[in-house]
Order: C-alpha cells, then structure tokens, then sequence
C-alpha cells in the first residue's frame, strides 16, 4: 500500500502484454487469453478508481495488430466489441467516464457505433476517466496532428513560429488527458511498441514479468509502491542533497 496519498500516480498507463504467451502456458488459444485480459481490465479499472488514481490508460490495439493472422485479428474486434456495448452500464455503476483514442476509419461502423455510445453515456461521470487506445499508434496520432496543424497554417489560422508545444499536445488523441506518471508493461517486454511516444517524455516506466491476464491488485500496489520510490526530476535538481 502507498500511504502517501500525494505519491498514488494520477494517470497510469498500461501496455497490456502477454494474454497470447499466457494462454499458450496453459495449452488453451490464444484468444482465451485475450478473454482472460479484458475481465483483468475490468477489475482493474475498479481496483485503480479505489486506490485513487483519476486516469487509467490502456492499450488494447495498435495500429501495427492488423498484421496478426485475419482470425486473431476478427477475435479481438469481436471482443473490443463486446466490451465496448458492456462497459456503459460498469461505468454507469462505478461512475468512469469512458474515452477512446486511435484511429477510427479502419475499425467497423458497429464498433464506431458502441465508442460513441459509451463516450456519450458516461461523459459526465466524475470518478475515474477510462482511455482504451483501439488502432492506435503514436506516430499515426502524431501524424494526424501534424497534418491538421499544417492545414491551418496553409489557411493562414496559424503562423509556422507560433506552433507550441501546447498546440501540439492540444491536436493530439490525449488532448483531455495529463500526461502518465506511470507507464506499466506487463510480461517482460521492455518497449514502448509506439504507444504515447509524445505523452511519455517524462513518464516513470515499470516492468513486470507477469502475464496480463493475471495482473491484479496486488500487482497495481507494486507498481504504484515503485512510483513512489522514484524521484521525478523533470531534468531538474530535486533534492536538497542534490542542490547542496
Ligand atoms: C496483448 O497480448 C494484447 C494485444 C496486443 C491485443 P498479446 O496478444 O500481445 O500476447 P503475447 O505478447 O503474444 O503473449
Ligand atoms: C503492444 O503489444 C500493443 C498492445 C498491447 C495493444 P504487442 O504485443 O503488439 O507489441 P510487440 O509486437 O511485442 O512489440
Ligand atoms: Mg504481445
């Protein structure tokens, strides 16, 4: 347990990996791994609204998962769209507000249908706000944002030397999001796999060797016990010893 308060990271971010490797562990397919995941998201979502922290990220496809096999990749739209229609009456219920990021054009109208559906339903809820990054990939969100910039610097809306930072966060997916405090991956990746290349300039990054679908409380705790641990510099002097 933190017991400081003002340690709980206010924006965690997660790279769920492993549900495949998990599942082929225990001689099932893959995609019961992926079924195994979303349940482990959904305690998780609870679990993270308890223990204080206010946004909770997730990565559950990227914009490089459409090279999986046609079968893996239909399995994992069948399911993001399952969860999509039965995340509003949970969200409801724990009061989450829900939000996606990623690309939308590619995926079906169906599944465009439940973003739009669970966006709205639980957009004043003021507990925990819940980001699923579905198509999505930091360089495709950054790109978008480029282009959309420049066409309002080819309108005459904005100059090229007025272009800030700011703007830029502004134009991106996360624009109502804080950057992460913490970025967790579970399964012993240690890679970023294009997720929130921008937003993650000065996120403190924690690795575990669990797989996803059996990362629970207990686990958050660790990590979140580990971002307390750390001493966020922002390329600063923190401590006093340093400064002396
Ligand atoms: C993470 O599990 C979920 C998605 C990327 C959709 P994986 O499917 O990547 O599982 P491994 O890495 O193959 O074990
Ligand atoms: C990253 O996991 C994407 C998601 C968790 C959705 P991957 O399993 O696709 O990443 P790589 O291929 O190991 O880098
Ligand atoms: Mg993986």
């Amino acid at each position: 347990m933190v017991e400081d308060i003002s340690r709980i990271p206010e924006h965690v971010a997660i790279i769920l990996d492993g549900n495949g490797r998990w599942a082929k562990a225990k001689g099932m397919p893959r995609n019961y791994g992926h079924m195994q995941g979303a349940k482990a998201v959904e305690d998780i979502l609870v679990d993270a609204r308890d223990m204080g922290i206010k946004y909770l990220t997730v990565y559950a496809f990227s914009t490089e998962n459409w090279n999986r096999p046609e079968t893996e990749v239909t399995a994992l739209m069948t399911l993001l769209r399952q969860y999509l229609k039965s995340s509003i009456k949970k969200s409801m219920k724990n009061n989450v507000r829900c939000r996606v990021i990623g690309e939308r054009s590619r995926l079906s109208k169906d599944i465009n249908d439940a973003i739009t559906e669970l966006e709205d339903a639980t957009k004043d809820n003021t507990g925990l706000t819940f980001t699923i990054a579905i198509n999505y990939g930091s360089r495709d969100e950054i790109l978008r944002a480029v282009r959309k910039i420049a066409g309002e610097c080819a309108d005459g809306k904005v100059k090229a030397e007025d272009i800030t930072e700011e703007m830029i966060a502004k134009n991106l997916d996360t624009c109502y999001l804080p950057d992460p405090d913490l970025l967790i991956r579970t399964c012993g990746e240690q890679r970023l796999s294009n997720f929130l290349l921008w937003q993650c300039a000065y996120t403190e990054f924690y690795y575990t060797d669990i797989a996803w679908p059996d990362f629970d409380r207990k686990e958050l705790e660790k990590a979140c016990e580990a971002y307390a641990g750390r001493n966020r510099k922002f390329g600063g002097l923190k401590d006093a010893e340093d400064k002396a």
